[in-house]
């Protein structure tokens, strides 16, 4: 078995409802051609996800609008081979870990799974720089959510200040045995990896059109694939890089062995740069 290859917009809090659905309408008349190229094996979607984690207002128009897209990707007549991109997840990017309760403002994991919604982004750094997401909440949520089945992506990276201060070994090693809940709670992860992907996201690199080299990110990327071998032993767990992700960058970084892929804000919200993205991973 290898790791798949992933790529997922992150809107952030972009796109109300109406905007979501005239993305998707646009983003329908640009993946078609894409589907005869992936037919004829110029492209390949096998063992790759594609997919969006929208605003939670917008989760249901998305999810409406990506079941529309889906079967017109498998058009009746047309074949539905893995080359194809089989469809667009919509995911959330925040859930809490409990499934119901006094938490104003949050969404429970059985209130996605009520819509459609599998996938939950988790620990993102503007949710631990400005809403004071901890260590400790990114594991109770990444290990909940994997628990009620939903594929979970867990973000970590450093600030400017941790690389400057060389301790960005140190970071993310705190950050994995975070999210992990240290070496006794790490073995409950075990029946789910196949659900668990990681996001390296450098705090200095998100939003700023400042990425990360692509030897800076491998460098970091087998960091992380280290710890995740010495706490959980052999697995498949992909790491997608996040941080200034656009066309021009993006193959670059997915020629580095141990890249998976793209977690990529500004990029995904328009409909020509996100297509590219997936247009290259295709190629990949
Ligand atoms: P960016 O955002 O691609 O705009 O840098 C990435 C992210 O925060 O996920």
């Amino acid at each position: 078995m290898s790791r798949s290859k992933l790529l997922f917009g992150n809107w952030k809090m972009n796109h109300g409802p109406k905007a979501t659905h005239e993305y998707f309408q646009a983003l329908k008349t640009k993946l078609e051609p894409m589907r005869a190229r992936a037919i004829t094996g110029t492209l390949s979607f096998s063992a790759k996800s594609v997919g969006l984690f929208v605003p939670t207002l917008c989760l249901h128009q998305a999810l409406q609008d990506a079941a529309e897209l889906k079967s017109s990707l498998h058009a009746v007549g047309q074949t539905t081979s893995p080359r194809n991109l089989q469809e667009l997840h919509v995911g959330a990017q925040l859930a809490h870990w409990a499934p119901n309760g006094a938490f104003t403002g949050e969404t429970s994991g059985p209130m996605l799974k009520e819509i459609g919604i599998g996938w939950v982004l988790v620990g993102h750094s503007e949710r631990r720089q400005f809403f004071g997401e901890t260590d400790q909440t990114v594991h109770r949520r990444a290990l909940s959510l994997l628990e009620q089945g939903f594929s979970v992506m867990v973000c970590i990276g450093e600030t400017l200040g941790e690389r400057e201060a060389g301790q960005t070994a140190a970071v993310l090693s705190r950050q994995v045995d975070g999210f992990l809940g240290g070496r006794e709670l790490a073995a409950r992860f075990a029946p789910h990896l196949a659900r668990l992907s990681l996001a390296y996201e450098p705090v200095w690199a998100i939003g700023t059109g400042q990425t990360a080299t692509p030897e800076q990110a491998e460098e970091a990327h087998e960091h992380i694939r280290a710890l995740l071998e010495s706490f959980l032993g052999p697995n498949e767990i992909a790491i997608a890089y996040g941080g200034s992700v656009t066309p021009e960058n993006f193959a670059e970084l997915l020629r580095k062995p141990s890249i998976d892929g793209g977690l990529v804000g500004g990029a995904s919200l328009k409909v020509d740069s996100f297509t590219t993205l997936i247009d290259i991973l295709g190629r990949t």
